[in-house]
Parts: C-alpha cells; sequence; structure tokens
C-alpha cells in the first residue's frame, strides 16, 4: 500500500493517499469542529462514493445532497436548490459541507459553503485528476452564467482537501488524459524537473490511476500548485502564471461548442501560447518541442480540432475570457520549460489578438 501523503501549504492539509475515501469523516473532523455536516456530490460520484463517505462519519449526523452531473449544472439555479435545501433541514452555523466530486461539484459546493449564513467551513474531496492537481486548491468557488463561466463566485479556502486516487479508477480514460494535461502545465510554469518526471511517467501511471507514479504526480502538482497559490492568493501577479495556456485554452474550449474537455484546449493552448512566445523571442527555441512531445505523444493530447470556427468568432471568445483588459490580451508565457515570463511585470505579457490569431491560423 501507498502511504499517503499529507502537505500544509496554502494554510490548509491536503491529504493524498490510496484508500483515504474511507478516512473523510476521519480527518474531516480533525480539520473541522462541526456538529453535522452535508455531503453535496453529483448524480455519477454520489452512488460510487456516497454511502463510504457518509459512513466514514460514523454516528455524526450527516445529509447527503445531489446535483445532475456536467458543466451545466453549474449554475445559481443549482446553488440556490442546495441552499434552500440546507435551509429547510436546519442547517446551521455549526455545519460543514463535503464537496464530493469534480471540479463542477467543488466549485459548486464551495459556493454553497461560501455563502450560506455568510460563510460557513467546507472539505473538498476531489474524485477527478484535474480537481485533486488543480480545482481543490486555492479557495476559488463560484458559478457559471450565459455570459460565462465562473463569472459568480467568492474566494473560500477549504479547510481540508483529502484526494484518494483510487477514486480515478471509475474516472474515463478521456477525463484521466484531460486532467493530465494540468500536471504537464505544473511542470512548465514552475519545475523543470517535475516535467521531466511526469512527462516520462504520465503514460504507464494513466494505466495505472491508483498506483505510487501516479500517487506521486499528484502530490507533486499539489505541492506546485499551493506554492503559487499561497505566495499570491488574490492573483495580484504570480498566480497568473497559473493561467498559462488557458487564454487560447478557453477561446478554443468555447469555440468547439464546449466538444473539447477542458484539459485537451488548454493542452492546446499551451501550444499556441508557446509557440507565440518563442516567435515573439521569449521563449528559449525547443520550448514547443518539448512541450508538444509531453503533451502529444506522452499523454495523447490533440494537436488541432476540427470544428470551423471564424476568425471574428475566435476573437470574440479570446476578449471574453477575464483576462482580456482593454482590448489587449495579456498571456503568461514560459521563458522555457520550468519559467514563466514577466518576473517584476506581474507575470503577463500583453499580445495584440491579430498576433495569436494569425497563428493559429497559420498552424
Ligand atoms: N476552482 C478552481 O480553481 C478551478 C480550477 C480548474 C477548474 N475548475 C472547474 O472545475 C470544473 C471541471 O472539473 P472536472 O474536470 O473535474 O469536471 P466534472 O466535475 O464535471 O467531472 C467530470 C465528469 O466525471 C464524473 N466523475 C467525477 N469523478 C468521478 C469518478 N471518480 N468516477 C467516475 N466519474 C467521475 C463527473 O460526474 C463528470 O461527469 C469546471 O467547472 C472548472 O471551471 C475550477
Ligand atoms: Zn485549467
Amino acid at each position: 500500500m501507498v502511504k499517503p501523503e499529507t502537505v500544509t501549504l496554502a494554510g490548509y492539509s491536503i491529504h493524498v493517499g490510496r484508500g483515504l475515501i474511507d478516512q473523510v469523516g476521519k480527518l474531516a473532523r480533525a480539520a473541522v469542529k462541526a456538529h453535522r455536516w452535508a455531503i453535496i456530490s453529483d448524480t455519477n460520484v454520489a452512488p460510487l462514493y456516497g454511502a463510504r463517505v457518509a459512513a466514514s462519519f460514523g454516528d455524526a449526523q450527516v445529509d447527503a445532497f445531489t446535483v445532475p452531473a456536467g458543466e451545466a449544472h453549474k449554475t445559481r439555479e443549482h446553488w440556490a436548490r442546495l441552499t434552500d435545501e440546507l435551509l429547510a433541514t436546519g442547517f446551521a452555523r455549526d455545519g460543514a459541507i463535503i464537496a464530493l466530486g469534480g471540479g463542477m461539484v467543488g466549485d459548486l459546493a464551495g459556493f454553497v459553503a461560501a455563502t450560506y449564513m455568510r460563510g460557513i467551513p467546507f472539505v473538498q474531496v476531489p474524485t477527478t485528476l484535474l480537481a485533486m492537481i488543480d480545482a481543490s486548491i486555492g479557495g476559488k468557488t463560484g458559478v457559471d452564467t450565459k455570459a460565462g463561466k465562473n463569472l459568480v463566485g467568492a474566494f473560500h479556502d477549504p479547510m481540508a482537501v483529502i484526494a484518494d486516487p483510487q477514486t480515478l479508477t471509475t474516472l474515463s480514460e478521456r477525463e484521466l488524459r484531460s486532467g493530465a494535461a494540468e500536471a504537464i502545465k505544473h511542470g512548465v510554469i514552475a519545475d523543470v524537473g517535475y516535467f521531466e518526471k511526469t512527462a516520462a511517467e504520465l503514460p504507464a501511471a494513466l494505466k495505472d490511476p491508483a498506483g505510487e507514479a501516479m500517487q506521486q504526480i499528484i502530490f507533486g502538482s499539489i505541492r506546485i500548485k499551493s506554492a503559487v497559490v499561497g505566495a499570491d492568493a488574490k492573483e495580484q501577479g504570480l498566480r497568473k502564471t497559473l493561467n498559462f495556456g488557458h487564454t487560447i485554452g478557453h477561446a478554443l474550449e468555447a469555440a468547439s461548442g464546449f466538444d473539447l474537455l477542458h484539459g485537451e484546449a488548454i493542452a492546446m493552448g499551451m501550444v499556441y501560447e508557446t509557440m507565440l512566445a518563442e516567435k515573439l523571442g521569449i521563449a528559449e527555441a525547443g520550448t514547443v518541442a518539448r512541450l508538444a512531445g509531453a503533451l502529444g505523444s506522452g499523454i495523447g493530447m490533440p494537436r488541432s480540432f476540427a470544428v470551423a470556427f471564424g476568425r471574428e468568432s475566435l476573437r470574440g471568445y479570446l476578449h471574453a475570457d477575464k483576462k482580456s483588459r482593454d482590448g489587449a490580451l495579456e498571456l503568461a508565457l514560459p521563458k522555457r520549460i520550468g519559467m514563466m515570463a514577466g518576473a517584476g511585470k506581474g507575470w503577463v505579457i500583453p499580445v495584440p489578438d491579430d498576433a495569436i490569431l494569425e497563428m493559429i491560423a497559420k498552424s
């Protein structure tokens, strides 16, 4: 058995270990002094792990709430419904929420926790690779609106994060691969050693997601994200490096009508943004090749996608991103693998949208 590992970096403990799904109650109670618990999960994850998590609380009072699975349900309507259901059960400030699921559940349940009676504690129990290494850490919670994703939300740190890689064995391979793109991203922005090791080990780790190698990849990624978030919680500077690949990636994700999974779009966005960085003389020559190798042959991410989109519609999607300011796009660009550009300049580099659109059209 692989030993659980714990890191306390961003003010709360993040536990990673095989079998921890049956210890959520123990770990959550150690982190929060609550008298009752609400487990919020989705219709895919609740049947798989809901009963085990509830049982881990022993004789404590636990209520379960479920939302339909899928990003389309990360809405104010479900936030309101969950809030009303909690109020109806008499849930008060001495209660705490367990967010059991992927990033969709984490963001939604976290936003319920952030706003319920002006904020109650919550614990993240991420069950996708993306949620384990990214979404569950850093305290961003929220919902989507018709105008765009994550436009309504709050910063609300969890009291603990409990990730059991064994839960990844039920996740679809496509979701697993997509999440792995964010691990590669963490290597690019902060740690060349982690990048090399992860790129080399991911192909095998993806076939054995509950194994030792995957646990190491998850833990290493969490360390990087927590360190970045710990240094800049409100995204004034360094945290912007986490947006690497996301300006173009979000636009492609939206332009595909969300046929692309987030990680697939971000993988392409990272390659395009690095191509741009090389072209602008910001990134060392050869950076694109190393990155594309890790993402393409390494974890099977697509390089391009066959959705026809017009230049102007992509321009619209690029500017819909929250990171666009005064018409200019501010991109987090790499200098080389393991090091981002823009230190001392807010970690972003303004790039005209035409330069981006031209490069995508040519590739
Ligand atoms: N808060 C942040 O900092 C942050 C960062 C990145 C992404 N996000 C958000 O995270 C969301 C994406 O997260 P995601 O990729 O985890 O998507 P998701 O939560 O929608 O999960 C993907 C699918 O996998 C299913 N699933 C989850 N765990 C499973 C398991 N163990 N076994 C079987 N099926 C399982 C879900 O029901 C869903 O159908 C987006 O809403 C995004 O905005 C937030
Ligand atoms: Zn992302």
